[in-house]
């Protein structure tokens, strides 16, 4: 286990590096157990300070031998302990130094470093992973050229890879071992090392360069698995000519490889040329994947290929900086699926994950400011704060600056910065440049946690035709931020006309208001539109122009108008969910008192009107229909949360909506009952999806004929999609077909591991008291292995993120059962641990008793003994007053 000692580590003390090193030549021999590892490495003192020691990380090492130019180092002239190796006094000059360790991969269970994956090696260094490899100063702002050679046993691993271009390979004279070395001409920091070696066949294909480069493109997987690469590589073509078009952005090596495998902690690493992945986000075929993995694999395969221009090129300085690379690739991502698919319903299902994750962090114990100023365990901070806001600082630069400057200061950026670790200043001053724009406001952006909450408040005069937009902001304080400064905030707006046509925005002074957009910067400000004939709907916050929580006076007439009418998809959708969150509210409340829920039939005519609008969608329509989740209600209410009554709530919406609209859902469903062969693009893909949403619709009324057209398309379909639809609908109800269904999937999909977690899910997310004793006795299954990352995620992290009532039992036994799981993984896997017992972390919001009863899981946890610094920091965290 790595040092304590200097941590926490505070922004405020980056200090440029000592020494920096110019060349890595690794020469690794693979080895089950023993794993040897040569590092030559040629350093340098950095520019202008006075002779320092050298300090290189380390994690877990154990040294073999030490050279300082060719000549053994004698012993005290250097100190190595498992996580540091120092020389007190090197010569103040260039240097060379061999340092040979010996590591133990199979041993390796926290998959950082080099571990195995089944019988597979392979690496994982971001962030703090190359330390475990070898000594080395593992900060990204060490950029150096690398060349790796790799030697293993030809049987064992006739496959050896690492970053860069091929450069040499062959047998090792006199035994039965072989060898390949890369070399990667790019400067990179060590977190973007990769190596990997095992049996593993590949599919090939190529591509040709916006200036005729030719590029050999490999997905390397489990021979066997070939056939299931087709979407992944068509994926990576489209996403390679996308970064040509949307950002003049061209691949830079010969050869760009994937490779997938079974135990993998994250989704997938962005390693130079040579990307690994969990397998989960590569393998996928009509029969084994549904709609929502094909499109996850898009956006997957494209952000970590993004990431060479955006993490690889241009890096981060330090790891406070870690949205210049995570939420710039996920910006860029989201409008890479945008293009491929529907905007509109891209955009909704963005901002829905952020409510999800982001806004639920941002008002808990572990909110943090995009870019964090002090961290204890940096693996806790890949955050959707930094991912999900850093996305969406950067969409709000676009909005308010304009697409055009916007490219041009990304264009910026890419040439001012290319080849080195930037900071966030760095990035913003591009655009700043470019646009003229004095953008110090903005940064609140970057250093404010919480999420602003804007009150809006329309008025109209008829006698001087104009509207007055009365808008106030604040920002609620979160740990270690008191009070908060105004921040800049690009509002879109539309006044829709009472004919439902957008009418013309002009202001008082007699400006148009550029694109739409009212920037706010201060606590209060009023807008005046004149020459507004009539008096209008304000449509505000289009397209989530900014991520802020707005309430505005608008009454459920006016939303029911908007959900109609307005021109803006997003806020068509924004405006139904609007009110059907009211309506659950209020019915949650309802339930808590013992009173009779309230009813909506303006609520459901809305819904009716969009369902028989033939001029959208399908895909957004399937969105518009689906109620606010349990989570987003929750976050809500806000305090002393009964997630029963929250479930009792939706759960009777639901039903009410299914018996309203019995007739209208069941000829939608047969009228997109698809014909032809399943095909994964986008809009048949939405077809699916408004079909299936009728369908639980139908099921939620649990009359006897909805039950047996989800158990009959279950039976009939002839892909994953629409089979597990079936199959998750029905385990919403306790019918005999559902253990049916059940026992059905399991015996269809034994052999597969990808499918059968989706039968683990599945069982773990039933809304039912006997679901944590099924989940435990899961645990047992010759299925399950607490092992494999992604077995504990299906099961575990499923039962306590995606069954809200379940996991937060009134007698605390999910939350019991968390703890003990999170206790067991922590010594073998802490990464994966810390992110299990983050789903207690807003313990704060529920009522009394469930939060007595959280806040002594947390405890429990908090005072075991031996904690990884990982899970400790989170608890630490969760349980602190603040
Ligand atoms: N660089 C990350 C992978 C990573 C995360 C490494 C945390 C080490 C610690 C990669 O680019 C990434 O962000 N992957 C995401 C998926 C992505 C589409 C948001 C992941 O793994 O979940
Ligand atoms: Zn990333």
């Amino acid at each position: 286990m790595r040092t304590e000692e200097a941590r926490p580590v505070r922004l405020e003390d980056y200090r440029p590096p000592d020494w920096l090193v110019e060349t890595v030549e690794l020469d690794v021999s693979l080895d089950a157990t023993a794993s040897r590892v040569r590092a030559t490495l040629t350093l340098r003192p950095s520019g202008s300070g006075a002779p320092a020691p050298l300090v290189l990380d380390g994690d877990a090492l154990n040294l073999r031998s030490l050279k300082l130019d060719g000549v053994a180092l004698p012993p005290d002239q250097f100190v190595a302990t498992p996580d540091r190796l120092t020389i007190a006094q090197p010569p103040h000059r260039r240097l060379r130094l061999d340092i040979e360790t010996v590591i133990d991969p199979s041993a390796n269970t926290q998959l950082s470093g080099l571990y195995r994956s089944g019988a597979i090696y392979c690496t994982q260094c971001e962030a703090e992973g190359f330390r475990r490899i070898t000594y080395f100063p593992d900060r990204p702002d060490v950029m150096a050229v690398y060349t790796t050679r790799i030697e293993a046993e030809r049987t064992e691993a006739p496959v050896l890879l690492a970053n860069g271009n091929p450069v040499a390979s062959g047998e090792v004279p006199g035994t039965t071992r072989h060898f390949a070395v890369w070399h990667d001409p790019f400067p990179k920091p060590s977190y973007l090392f990769a190596l990997v070696g095992g049996e593993l066949a590949c599919v090939e294909d190529r591509f040709r360069t916006m200036s005729e480069h030719e590029v050999t493109l490999r997905i390397y997987v489990e021979p066997g698995k070939e056939r299931r690469c087709v979407y992944a590589m068509d994926s990576l073509k489209r996403a390679m000519r996308w970064d040509e078009t949307a950002f003049g952005r061209e691949y830079d090596l010969d050869i760009f490889m994937i490779v997938a495998v079974s135990n993998f902690n994250m989704g997938a690493m962005e390693n130079k040329g040579l990307n690994i992945f969990n397998d989960k986000y590569i393998l996928a075929s009509p029969e084994t994947a549904t709609d929502a993995d094909f499109e996850r694999i898009e956006a997957i395969v494209a952000h970590e290929y993004f990431h060479n221009w955006t993490g690889n090129r241009i890096t981060c300085r330090d790891w406070f900086q870690l949205c210049l690379k995570e939420g710039l690739t996920v910006f860029r991502d989201q409008e890479f699926s945008a293009d491929q698919r529907s905007r509109a319903v891209e955009r909704i299902a963005d901002v829905r994950g952020l409510r999800t994750h982001q806004f639920v962090e941002d008002a808990g114990p572990l909110a943090h400011p995009v870019r964090p100023v002090v961290y204890r365990e940096i693996n806790n901070f890949y955050t959707a704060t930094v991912y999900e806001k850093g996305a969406e600082v950067v969409r709000m630069l676009k909005v308010l600056l304009g697409p055009g400057h916007f490219r041009k200061g990304m264009d910026l950026y890419f040439s001012r910065h290319d080849g080195e670790a930037a900071t966030v200043e760095q990035f913003v001053q591009c655009f700043a440049d470019i646009a003229g724009a004095n953008l110090t406001q903005f940064m609140l952006w970057y250093s404010q946690a919480g999420t602003p909450e804007v009150v809006a408040t329309g008025s109209y005069d008829a006698g001087a035709k104009t509207f007055r937009l009365d808008l106030a902001q604040s920002i609620p304080a979160t740990p270690g931020q008191p009070s908060k400064a105004p921040m800049v905030i690009p509002l879109a707006v539309g006044l829709v006309g009472r004919d439902g046509h957008e009418l013309p925005l002009k202001s008082i002074d007699g400006g148009t208001i550029e694109r739409g957009v009212l920037t706010l910067t201060k606590p209060t400000e009023s807008f005046l539109f004149a020459g507004v004939a009539q008096p209008p709907v304000a449509s505000l916050n289009r397209g989530f122009s900014a991520p802020i929580k707005l309430s505005a006076n608008l009454s459920a007439d006016d939303l029911r108008f908007l959900a109609a009418h307005d021109a803006d998809p997003f806020n068509r959708w924004q405006a139904l969910q609007t009110l059907a969150t009211r309506l659950l509210v209020d019915n949650t409340a309802a339930f808590q008192a013992g009173r009779a829920a309230r009813t909506d039939p303006g609520l459901l005519d809305a819904f009716h009107v969009t369902l028989n609008d033939g001029r959208l969608e399908p895909a957004f329509v399937a969105l518009a229909l689906t109620l606010p989740g349990e989570a987003d209600i929750a976050r809500e209410i806000g305090r002393d949360v009964d997630p029963d009554a929250v479930f009792e709530a939706r759960t009777a919406l639901r039903g009410v909506l299914g018996e309203h609209l019995a007739g209208p859902l069941f000829d939608q469903y047969r009228r997109l009952s698809e014909s032809g062969p399943y095909r994964p693009d986008a809009a048949s893909a939405g077809r699916r999806a408004l079909r299936n949403t009728c369908l639980d619709l139908m099921v939620a009324t649990r009359r006897g004929e909805a039950i047996s057209v989800a158990a009959r398309q279950y039976q009939a379909a002839d892909n994953m999609t629409d089979r597990m639809a079936a199959l998750s609908t029905l385990s919403l109800c306790d019918v005999p077909e559902r253990a049916a269904a059940l026992a059905d999937f399991y015996t269809r999909y034994a052999d597969d591991p990808l499918i059968v977690d989706k039968w683990l899910t599945l069982q773990a997310t039933i809304p039912e008291l006997a679901t944590l004793d099924r989940v435990k006795s899961l645990t047992a299954h010759r299925a399950f292995s607490f092992a494999n990352a992604n077995r504990v995620r299906a099961l575990i992290h499923a039962f306590a993120l995606a069954n809200q009532k379940e996991f937060n039992r009134a007698d605390g036994g999910g939350y019991d059962f968390i703890v003990d799981t999170v206790l067991a993984i922590d010594p073998r896997n802490p990464q994966l641990a810390a992110r299990l017992v983050s789903a207690l972390k807003n313990w704060r919001m529920l009522e009394p008793m469930r939060r007595a009863h959280a806040q002594a899981a947390l405890r429990r946890v908090a005072a075991a003994p031996s904690l990884s610094p990982d899970v400790d920091d989170i608890v630490q965290r969760a349980l602190a007053q603040h």
